[in-house]
């Protein structure tokens, strides 16, 4: 059989930039060379497309843009790229210099802003590439907060008490917005922009004038901000794979190293603990497995999704926090690291994400 080609985008515009340089680069050490012919190709911050013809060690490094590149007698020249679609459907790559490569199927690794929030899928149906991962809507409401938790409202779905804030409503009256706020529910608080990923201008407020300050922050991010009540909880992950008979993973558990999950934790300390699989008890491991599921086709996703969930110690409710349609894919991520355990190896779980989007491909045809 012919070996696909597979684009690995990588990068882009996003604040997990890093993050995605990481997972792009684990995938491309392990991905199934008797099947596949992965090209990758880097999104700068600034959003220039390149075709990366250099080492994986460079990907992971930053090194691959060229011009970031500070021994400048090291400076490699990385071509920019055109994407070009063509009259049968799919498309092909283009240098300056001519070279062409034909597209199969894209990898889209990118976290957050333009990459995991339907705007690069949207590109791929225009271009009519098959891509792994959630589609355009999936992909949108899932990284928008406040749409997310308006869908599982709808479904009855467990999950925090919040308020929908527009940011001019609340610069124009905030006394009301404030009040509106306090009438919800009691302080804490947390303060999250609705369109954001790894933790980006959240914070948590123990009274008015630091929920002021913490609308503030988030309001520097997005237009809308949502208004959280805390909850004292265990913070419990699930991988889900598939597209409409999707499966879920053994669960697993965060124990975060400051007050709660935030950006330092996530990508500087590093002290953070997991605990794969989660000691929870059969039956909650069963329940949130049957939740993950349901909220994942809820939000329509498909290829896959970590669905995180909030269980709060005094009552053992189970909640859910937030769908990560492109969660981070290293080795050592949560999401690869379960499906490990559950049995399917980092390996295999590339074919088959690969396999899932040529389906989901035909299927739509
Ligand atoms: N309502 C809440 N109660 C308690 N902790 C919360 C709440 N919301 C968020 N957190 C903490 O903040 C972290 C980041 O929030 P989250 O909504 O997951 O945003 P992100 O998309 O940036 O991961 C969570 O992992 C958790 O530690
Ligand atoms: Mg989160």
């Amino acid at each position: 059989m012919k070996k696909l080609n597979v684009l690995v985008v990588f990068g882009g515009k996003s604040g997990e930039h890093d993050v995605s340089l990481m997972s792009a680069a684990s995938i491309l050490r392990a991905i199934d060379q008797e099947k596949y012919n992965p090209i990758p190709v880097g999104i700068t911050k600034d959003g220039t497309w390149k075709l990366c013809n250099c080492t994986i060690d460079e990907i992971e490094s930053g090194s691959w843009e060229g011009e970031s590149n500070l021994l400048a007698e090291n400076m490699k020249e990385t071509p920019k790229i055109s994407l070009l679609p063509t009259e049968k459907g799919g498309g092909f790559i283009q240098t300056p210099n001519g070279s062409v490569e034909e597209i199969d199927v894209v990898f889209p690794v990118l976290h957050g802003p333009f990459g995991e929030d339907g705007t690069l899928q949207g590109l791929m149906e225009m271009m009519d590439l098959p891509y792994v991962g959630a589609g355009v809507l999936a992909s949108a409401v899932a990284m928008d907060k406040g749409m997310a938790k308006k869908l599982f409202e709808a479904d009855a779905i467990p999950q925090a008490k919040y308020v929908l804030l527009n940011r001019k409503r609340y610069f124009t009256e905030p006394d009301r917005v404030l009040q509106e706020v306090e009438e919800a529910f009691g302080y804490p608080v947390f303060v999250k922009p609705a369109n954001l990923g790894s933790s980006v201008g959240i914070s948590k407020a123990k009274d008015r004038g630091q929920l002021m300050v913490a609308i503030e922050e988030a309001a520097k991010y997005d237009r809308r901000i949502v208004v959280e009540e805390f909850i004292n909880c265990r913070e419990i992950e699930c991988a889900v794979l598939g597209n409409d008979e999707p499966i879920a993973s053994l669960p697993a558990e965060i124990i975060p190293s400051h007050e709660f999950y935030d950006y330092r934790d996530k990508y500087f300390d590093g002290t953070s603990q997991f605990v794969i699989p989660a000691e929870i008890s059969e039956e909650m491991i069963n329940t949130i497995r049957e939740m993950a599921i349901e909220v994942y086709g809820l939000l329509d996703c498909t290829g896959l999704a970590r669905v995180d969930f909030f269980v709060e110690k005094e009552t053992n409710r189970i909640l859910v926090n937030e769908v990560n349609t492109m969660p981070g894919f290293t080795k050592i991520s949560m999401y690869p690291k379960m499906w490990e355990v559950t049995g399917l190896p980092y390996k295999e779980l590339i074919s088959r994400l690969i396999e899932l989007a040529m389906e989901r491909y035909e299927d739509r045809k």
